[in-house]
């Protein structure tokens, strides 16, 4: 429900959002993860709610508390999911109804090639050390653009490191051209920034690569920008 006064530009849109990072077994009692709370995710998901959307939250290990706000919601329905795998399949089939889709969970590049159905032991293990085999996972992003439907918006996340000779925004431009998203938020992370954080610095880029939306503040302003950027790009997609 909207309350009053509350914008409801996004009435009659149906969305699609992925939030927090997935986990890839070791074997039952270990996993390979990453530090997405799931906060920016959840509150794209809620501000498009506010604003009028029907929302599918997919939540691949959401904070308990970050996903309590979401399960409320009259208009929110949440669908879980664990592995990159799992998550690529809950995405596929919830697109196929979906205006736009954000994909603003972690997803783990790699899996473990063999997971032990037993937990590993040390005394099974050679001595002084072992090695993971790990496999590429699929690019459930760019799986997404590939089957896009007509005139469906497609989202993307990236969160960077500042590196050697390359600005965020041109990593954030390649980034973009790769994954052939109409939208992609690309923000800086470090080992005390983004994470754990409430607040975040987003810079949108559509995808030619210009810059739509710069915004910094609390996951939520941030997820509000998002959202006019969306606006902005399907607009002009239909003229
Ligand atoms: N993503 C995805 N499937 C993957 C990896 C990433 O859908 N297997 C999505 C993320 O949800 C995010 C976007 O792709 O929306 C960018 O993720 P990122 O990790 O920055 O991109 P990668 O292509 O994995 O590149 P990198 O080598 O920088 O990790
Ligand atoms: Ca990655």
């Amino acid at each position: 429900a909207v309350g009053a006064g509350a914008p409801t530009d996004l009435a009659g849109l149906q969305v699609v959002v992925s939030a927090g990072g997935t986990r890839e077994p070791i074997d039952p009692v270990r996993f390979i993860g990453n530090r997405s709370s799931g906060r920016q995710g959840v509150a794209v998901a809620l501000a498009a709610a506010d604003r009028g959307a029907d929302v599918v939250l997919v939540a691949a290990h959401v904070d308990e508390g970050v996903l309590a706000e979401a399960s409320t919601r009259p208009s929110v329905r949440i669908v879980g999911a664990g592995t990159a795998v799992e998550l690529g399949a809950v995405m596929a089939v919830e697109a196929e109804s979906a205006d736009v889709v954000v994909m603003a969970a972690a997803v783990a590049d790699y899996r473990v090639a063999e997971v032990s159905p037993r937990k590993r032991t040390k005394e099974a293990a050679p001595e002084g050390g072992i090695t993971l085999d790990l496999v590429e996972n699929p690019d459930i992003l760019a799986g997404l653009v590939r089957s896009r439907r007509h005139g469906q918006t497609i989202v993307g996340f990236a969160a960077e490191t500042p590196g050697e000779g390359e600005t965020l925004l041109d990593r954030g431009r390649r980034k973009a051209a790769r994954k052939g998203t109409d939208l992609l938020a690309v923000n800086e992370v470090g080992w005390t920034r983004g994470f754990e954080s409430a607040d975040n610095a987003v810079t949108v880029i559509d995808a030619a690569g210009e810059v739509v939306a710069a915004r910094r503040g609390s996951k939520r302003d941030v997820a509000e920008a998002l959202w006019d950027a969306v606006l902005v790009v399907r607009e002009s997609r239909a003229n």
